[in-house]
């Protein structure tokens, strides 16, 4: 693969004013949010909402590239369409999470260290032959007591940039994605502080491993306090904390950085996101890349909860699923108000 094509794909997919929708939670994430709205936990179920997102009309409007995880990325839709040409008929770019999922990081306590270089090579060449353009792969960094450790940071820091290397040679995008999570009661400024280290080691890592800037895509966690901080910063303070933080540390060669949701609301992440572009319209210089939503939970959680598993509730959560979206893109041209949740 030419680097013009990563290029090219990378562009497709953050450059186009539209943003990435994350549906590639692995069968025991997706079974546990299934569980607690009663859903059935079986093949045939996760296969059935996955069909809903992904026939919802006019998703490709505002969805560019959906990340699918491996069982979903062999099926088909009822009428028997794959899922993949099903994808592409709505001109939208099939991507494929990679990892294999974070475990106990050796000699450091409560960290962890995503998996899944071993044999990677040959999963995505399969991937790529099946028509996937880009892949993710998610690294979790926790703050605590003495945590991160830099030795935390590092090892996942050089997993990301040595499975970037791999998809750049296989022909795939790769969508990096260190999160740092919301988890906890650390303030704001803690989270800039890791956020900026963390991306500060994963591009030195990314220098070091050959990975071409160009032709990859940054998910980062939106600089926030944690979840039980007892100051939580307005939407027009989180924006600004998180674009000082990523001017000051992500190269201007990235075509673009798309933001995940970690556990945000969707209203919140639409608002969070819509204050960056307010803020970047009236700064003195244009950001040096696209700054867009490859969200999971804050485009999903609302038509989970409305199909609950009843095929009868399917028009209404693709409704719910689409008007996610829509707010989502808007944000993208700071076009979102909460009037749109009303309507
Ligand atoms: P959330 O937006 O739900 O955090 O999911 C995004 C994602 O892809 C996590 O890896």
């Amino acid at each position: 693969m030419n680097d013009q094509a990563l290029i090219d794909i990378a562009r497709t997919l953050v450059g186009t004013g539209k943003g990435l929708l994350a549906i590639d939670e692995s069968t025991m994430t997706c079974d546990k949010r299934f569980a607690k709205l009663g859903i059935p936990q079986t093949v045939a179920a996760r296969r059935a909402y996955r069909e809903l997102i992904i026939s919802t009309a006019g998703l490709g409007e505002d969805i560019s590239g959906v990340i699918l995880y491996d069982e979903t990325i062999h099926q088909d839709k009822e009428d028997g369409t794959s899922f993949l040409e099903s994808l592409m008929d709505a001109g939208i770019v099939a991507g494929i999470k990679v990892d294999m999922g974070a475990k106990a990081l050796a000699g450091h306590r409560g960290e962890k260290v995503t998996e899944g270089l071993d044999g990677l090579r040959d999963r995505l060449d399969n991937y790529f032959l099946m028509g996937a353009r880009f892949a993710k792969w998610r690294a979790v960094i926790a703050i605590g007591n003495y945590r991160p450790s830099r030795g935390c940071i590092e090892a996942n820091a050089h997993a990301l940039a040595r499975y970037a290397a791999l998809c750049q040679e296989a022909g795939l995008v790769p969508v990096v994605e260190p999160e740092v999570l919301m988890d906890g009661d650390h303030t704001l400024e803690r989270c800039s502080e890791v956020t900026g280290l963390s991306l500060q080691i994963v591009f030195e890592q990314l220098r070091s491993q050959g990975v071409l800037l160009e032709g990859m895509i940054l998910k980062p966690n939106m600089v926030l306090p944690g979840l039980s901080c007892p100051h939580q910063e307005s939407v027009d303070e989180v924006a600004a904390a998180t674009m000082k933080c990523l001017l000051e540390v992500v190269p201007a060669a990235v075509p673009g950085i798309a933001f995940l949701s970690g556990g945000q609301s969707g209203e919140l992440a639409s608002a969070r996101l819509n204050a960056m572009h307010v803020e970047a319209k009236t700064g003195t210089s244009p950001l040096p890349w696209a700054l867009t939503f490859s969200f999971g939970r804050a485009i999903q959680q609302p038509a989970l909860g409305i199909w609950g598993g009843e095929e009868s509730h399917r028009g209404a959560a693709q409704e719910a699923l689409r008007h996610r979206a829509h707010c989502n893109r808007a944000a993208l041209r700071g076009e979102y108000t909460v009037e749109m949740e009303r309507n």
